[in-house]
């Protein structure tokens, strides 16, 4: 079961390789499909590995996952040769890697990006992608009123990811660190959302709803925004690095018109969330050495190599990044690899352990509520802040966090309360709650 899967063009490449890995081994591979959102398939990961299933053997696993499904997943030490594990970035082993385990194998590298229209930017003057938000700001009403007043009434600024979802959290982080407002939790757990610049990054933000983003921003998840985008109807995007490979897709309307860059900066510098994701194996698998095997094929050299002969994500070995063959496919590398250099924001999964999904919940509805004028930025943060300390202070949640989940009933005002559930025989599994 494969997170990516969603995509069609990923879908033609990877059912390619899964028939070579079958000429190649004889061993039979069924694919699964998995749902739209990162929140979704952890909530049937979860499910599907808490209740012992045998299938799947392997799951692709979201660089934010191993805190939370390491119980359930194998170490790969036992199944990949050490070198092939060394040639990885050693930041991505580390990232799935949970007390001396390795949880999963990288096999995509991903990180937060802007998205710009060069034809666009030169007809309005502008030499080059916008290097702060204020510069984006200008660029996007201006380009937004030209475009308008030439008759393309529904033009926009800027489109991003302002659904209540987990790339809520990542658009926002990107927002609120590029601010020094830091992480939402620091290293050692403590809670730091409560502070003048995350405020003031969240309201900057609610001020581009209805002004340089249509007011529907605050629904569009990863394919919402990118669609727009692709019909030309945009001057910016925030997307995911992997958002290229579609973009320059045939069916892409501007696929010869746009460019990629680091996203802008705001008083402390600029901030690209990491993403990305890797292969596991099922500790319920029953097929353990099988699935070790295509685990390796899937996250190895060559199949990264023959991935990037077309244009593809960008690879987990930093080797691939010098290749002139496989940069003239992929002119986007460059970017990707010096955002990730200059130091790509991981989101808190390390101090937040099996708390993350509820920690990132509580954190993309405050600041969704900011952005639906709901609530005031500093209202927001502080219930935050509040409502996270109570959730990592109290012992019966921290570190089981699967048996715990949050109850919040509709019309409920304030933060929800953690209650013990009971899920029969098996126990293990809560479902993420869908609000
Ligand atoms: C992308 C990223 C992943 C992130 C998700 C959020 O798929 O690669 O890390 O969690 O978006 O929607």
């Amino acid at each position: 079961m494969d997170q990516t899967w969603v995509s069609r063009d990923y879908q033609r490449r990877l059912n390619g390789e899964l028939s070579l890995f079958e000429r190649q081994t004889g061993i039979r591979v069924d694919f699964l499909p998995a749902p739209e959102t990162t929140t979704e398939q952890l909530a049937t990961y979860r499910n599907l590995l808490g209740s012992g299933a045998k299938v799947p053997d392997v799951y692709g696993i979201d660089v934010i996952w191993p805190g939370i499904l390491a119980d359930n997943l194998l170490d790969l030490r036992s199944y990949i040769p050490e070198q092939e594990i060394q040639a990885h970035f050693p930041e991505l082993i580390a990232a799935n890697t949970l007390n001396g385990r390795l949880v999963a194998l990288p096999a995509n590298l991903n990180e937060g990006m802007l998205f710009y229209r060069v034809d666009l930017l030169r007809k309005y003057g502008y030499r080059a992608p916008p290097k702060t938000w204020e510069e984006l700001e200008v660029m996007a009403r201006r380009i937004q009123s030209g475009e308008r007043a030439s008759g393309n009434k529904h033009f926009w600024g800027f489109v991003w990811e302002g659904a209540p979802s987990e790339a809520l959290t990542c658009n926002a982080l990107e927002w609120q660190v590029s601010e020094g407002g830091g992480t939402i939790l620091d290293e050692n757990g403590k809670v730091t959302v409560n502070n003048p610049r995350t405020i003031r990054a969240w309201e900057r933000a609610a001020r581009w709803v209805g002004t340089i983003s249509p007011p529907g921003v605050v629904l569009y998840k990863e394919w919402d925004a990118g669609n727009m985008w692709q019909a030309g109807k945009a001057a910016f995007l925030r997307s995911w690095a992997s958002e290229y490979i579609a973009d320059r897709g045939q069916t892409c309307l501007i696929r010869d018109r746009f460019d990629i860059a680091p996203l802008p900066s705001g008083a402390a510098g600029r901030a690209a969330t990491l993403g990305g994701s890797g292969f596991g194996i099922s500790r319920h698998s029953l097929h353990p050495r099988e699935a070790g095997m295509l685990v390796r094929f899937l996250s190895g050299r060559d199949e990264q190599v023959t991935r990037c002969r077309n244009t593809t994500d960008a690879p987990t070995l930093p080797q691939l990044y010098t290749d002139p063959e496989l940069l003239a496919t992929n002119p986007q590398f460059p970017h990707v690899l010096e955002v990730f250099r200059k130091g790509a924001v991981s989101r808190p999964t390390k101090s937040a352990g099996k708390m993350y999904p509820d920690v990132s919940r509580a954190y993309w509805e405050a600041v969704h509520a900011v952005l639906t004028q709901k609530q005031t930025a500093p209202q927001a943060a502080s219930e935050l802040q509040e409502e996270l300390e109570r959730m990592l202070r109290t012992p019966d949640v921290r570190g089981s966090a699967d048996l715990i989940e949050p109850v919040r009933k509709s019309g409920d005002a304030g933060p929800p309360r953690y209650e013990r559930v009971s899920h029969g025989d098996h126990g293990r599994t809560v479902p993420p709650q869908t609000h």
